[in-house]
């Protein structure tokens, strides 16, 4: 299903929230202001700010280059940002750094809504303050059997759920893309159903990995890579990270999600990096690391895939019990 929305910078948040919801959105505010660490992005504001502009007051996390493996280096800057997957801007990998920049990132805003406390439109700005950016180096495996090491800048997808309040009904958190052909020329073809769609189920979303992304090599996301808000979830395929993201939708129901609906048979819901479950038309087995060693032949030699991308440490015990060859 295709939901119609205005465009974020149509029309003030309080003239299209109805004044309870607007009033709780305030309230959410105030008690973020309490919360006392509400200088985390001093004076800047991710909001106001460029793609590409170097973000302050960044933590570093457990999650360091020096935490992973000795074969698991940065992958170089260029790399991460001109080979994308992007489909709004077209299907090939270099479509969304030459397209990307019709995407207009401010003012951005983000719907919250379902079975939730406080319901609302945020302002960006809003939905992240006051947290702390967070450095996390994570491996980022590709379906398509390529992957990449990406220092990412951002908040745990934890604290800003925690913050919006999910009611006991809220099983699962969905996401939404924008839906915007003049600013996203993709979308005039039917490649996918838009908007793109992703979600989690809720202990998945509150895993301290699942991280809510406003940044990478310290600087402010570029377009193509999903500005200026985009999901990492780094044990599972990155089709799971969804980029700018315009909804957030707490549910009772497993939701809908874009590559799923596109190929059910080759993308299930979970779709965690699993080394013994084959894709359909070819294995998972190995990967190719983008600027990675190369062999005699001048090819990025291949490597075994780790279960759950190596964080099955982290992950592991949501799926006990679950057939993950079914639920893959
Ligand atoms: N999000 C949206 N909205 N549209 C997309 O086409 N592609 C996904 C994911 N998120 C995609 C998306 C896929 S297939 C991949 S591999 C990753 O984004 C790529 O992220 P990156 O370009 O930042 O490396």
């Amino acid at each position: 299903m295709l939901i119609k929305k205005p465009k974020a910078s149509d029309v003030a948040s309080s003239e299209i929230t109805p004044q309870s919801v607007y009033m709780r959105r305030r309230e959410f505010l105030q008690s973020a202001a309490m919360a006392g660490a509400a200088v985390a992005l001093g004076p800047y504001t991710i909001g106001n700010a460029h793609a590409g502009a170097k973000l302050p007051n960044v933590a570093k996390t457990k999650w360091t280059q020096e935490s992973l493996g000795e074969g698991d280096k940065l992958t170089p800057y260029e790399d991460v940002t001109s080979y994308n997957n992007f489909y709004e801007f077209g299907t090939s990998k270099s479509d969304p750094k030459k397209k990307a920049g019709t995407l207009k990132t401010k003012p951005w805003t983000v719907v919250v809504d379902g079975h939730v406390e406080k319901p609302g439109r945020y302002d960006l700005d809003d939905l992240i303050s006051p947290h702390q950016l967070q450095d996390r180096v994570y491996r980022f495996r590709c379906v398509e059997a390529w992957s990449m090491v990406i220092p990412w800048v951002g908040i745990p997808l934890a604290d800003i759920i925690k913050r919006l309040g999910p009611t006991g009904d809220a099983k699962y958190v969905a996401f939404e893309t924008l839906v915007d052909p003049e600013q996203m020329p993709g979308q005039g073809f039917a490649t996918l159903k838009w908007p793109y769609r992703e979600g989690l189920r809720m202990d998945e979303a509150m895993n301290p990995l699942a991280l809510m992304s406003v940044g990478l090599y310290g600087e402010q996301l570029p377009n193509q890579n999903g500005a200026p808000i985009r999901l990492v979830v780094p044990w599972k395929y990155r089709f799971k990270s969804i980029k700018s993201i315009v909804r957030i939708s707490f549910t009772d129901k497993m939701p809908p999600t874009s590559w799923n609906m596109s190929a059910a048979r080759e993308y299930g819901f979970y779709s965690n990096v699993n080394p013994q479950v084959s894709h359909p038309r070819w294995s998972q087995a190995k990967e190719r690391r983008l600027g990675g060693a190369r062999n005699v032949f001048g090819f990025i030699a291949k490597q075994p895939t780790l279960m759950f991308n190596g964080y099955s440490d982290e992950v592991a015990s949501m799926y006990q019990g679950m057939d993950l060859a079914r639920n893959f």
